[in-house]
């Protein structure tokens, strides 16, 4: 084996590759795992709350014990708006965009997250993660504009997967890289290199409860799935976007949150998990799709706007938009 690289030093390797790079970027990564490790700590304590019996109590400084996305939510604040490196944050779990407490510091980077994705499972035991995306600052007042850019901007974008181990995966737009966290030192170690998605796969990840709200081109194309010509395929459904998705980038094949009677735009939301998502998958060798467009090309109108998202391995993903193509 040799010597393990760990997280800070392949950003700062990276980092050393841009003559003009004065380590902001860096130290915004950074941060985002310093968070990352916070809120890893506390989803691998959750389970024992109820027994130490702290779900009720108040912390020294009396604060009540907190739910673990609200909690997560505050470490990512915590851990950027000190940086002065960024302008403004938007969070799933707040409404209105974030600015930086100190305005004077101008920075020139503007962070979109999900703090914690797959609520559902936290209290079953189940991976759940944190998706984040970086852009640059635009020129605008309020940065506001600079939070709105379609997905293709995105200088940045990765995610946090709190499963059997603790994983921190990311790109810049060169390549993917994954790290694995080593609780014996604390640090995150690159332990999947250049990850790339293999070109199909066999499996596909789809609520399929929602199947009878389906358009007629979706019910065909998981018809079709089930009986393709060439493989078995396996369906798997996690429920928490972030393993759904980390398990099918390793291994091939496709997820799919589409839209539905119920949902018309499906249920994630375009910046907080859509977008970065897609950037990854695109540099993993991927695509992500609503159905008729790629989604780095959507121009967000608003910070919580939903959309479908179909993304994966090319052959599924593009055998999706010629059925909806097809049957509507
Ligand atoms: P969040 O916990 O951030 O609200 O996101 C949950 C999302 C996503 O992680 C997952 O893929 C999807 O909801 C699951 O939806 P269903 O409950 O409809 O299966
Ligand atoms: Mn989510
Ligand atoms: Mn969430």
């Amino acid at each position: 084996m040799g010597e393990p690289i760990s997280l800070s030093r392949f950003i700062l390797e990276e980092q050393r590759k841009y003559k003009n790079a004065v380590g902001d970027f860096s130290l915004i990564l950074e941060q985002i795992a310093f968070a990352a490790k916070i809120i890893s700590r506390e989803v691998n304590k959750a389970g024992l709350v109820n027994i130490l019996g702290s779900i009720d109590s108040t912390n020294k400084s009396g604060d009540k014990q907190q739910k673990l996305d609200v909690y997560s939510n505050e470490q990512m604040i915590k851990a950027l708006d000190p940086t002065g490196k960024v302008c403004a944050m938007a969070s799933e779990e707040i409404e209105d965009m974030l600015p930086v407490s100190d305005k004077s510091l101008e920075g020139k980077y503007a962070v979109v997250f999900d703090p914690l994705d797959g609520s559902s499972n936290i209290d079953v035991n189940v991976s759940i993660g944190t998706i984040f995306g970086i852009y640059k600052r635009v020129e605008d007042s309020d940065c506001k504009k600079s939070l709105l850019q379609a997905g293709k901007n995105l200088v940045c974008a990765g995610y946090v997967i709190y499963g059997s181990s603790t994983m921190f995966v990311y790109t810049t737009g060169q390549g993917v890289n994954g790290f694995t966290l080593d609780p014996s030192v604390g640090e995150f170690l690159l332990s999947h290199p250049n990850i790339k998605i293999p070109q199909y796969g066999k499996i596909y990840s789809i609520n399929e409860s929602n199947y009878f709200r389906w358009a007629k081109g979706i019910q065909e194309y998981v018809n079709f799935i089930k009986q393709h010509p060439d493989r078995q395929y396996t369906l798997r459904w996690i429920g928490s976007l972030v393993a759904d998705f980390h398990r099918n980038l390793l291994k091939g094949g496709v997820f799919l949150y589409p839209e539905d009677s119920k949902n018309k735009n499906g249920k994630l939301r375009l910046i907080y998990e859509a977008n970065p998502m897609a950037f990854i998958i695109e540099n993993a060798g991927g695509m992500a799709v609503d159905g008729k467009q790629r989604i780095l090309d959507i121009q967000p109108e608003e910070l919580h706007q939903r959309v479908p998202l179909i993304i994966g391995s090319k052959y599924e993903v593009e055998l999706y938009m010629e059925y909806r193509e097809k049957y509507g």
